[in-house]
């Protein structure tokens, strides 16, 4: 397991930095594994471009996203992405599902 943080106290020791610059210095090779994500939509977005270019595919990255749900039962329509809608078609996805959408996660 990797840690990094934002900042740390006078009391951390680990990784100061973003989780992307993490990932590229550690680059986890793909080969016969998975990556699972979940945090804030500009963080998955720019985990998933990480992992693209270290060479994980579509289908080896999985993220969740909770985040952008509202009433969690498929009636406000806050959640859609494209002709999905996150709360009852997921919360979990694949890269390849949500691929197009991720200039939107912001
Ligand atoms: S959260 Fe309301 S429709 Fe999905």
């Amino acid at each position: 397991m990797h840690l990094t943080v934002d900042q740390g106290d006078e009391s951390w020791t680990g990784n100061v930095g973003l989780i992307t610059e993490l990932l590229e210095k550690v680059a986890p090779s793909p080969e016969n594994a998975v990556t699972i994500t979940c945090g804030p939509p500009i963080m998955i977005k720019f985990v998933m471009l990480t992992l693209k270019k270290l060479g994980f595919t579509a289908e080896q990255m999985i993220t969740t996203l909770e985040a952008k749900m509202k009433c969690g039962i498929g009636k406000c329509g806050r959640c859609n992405l494209g002709e999905k809608f996150i709360c009852v078609d997921g919360p979990v996805f694949t890269y390849a599902e949500i691929a197009q959408f991720l200039e939107s996660f912001v």
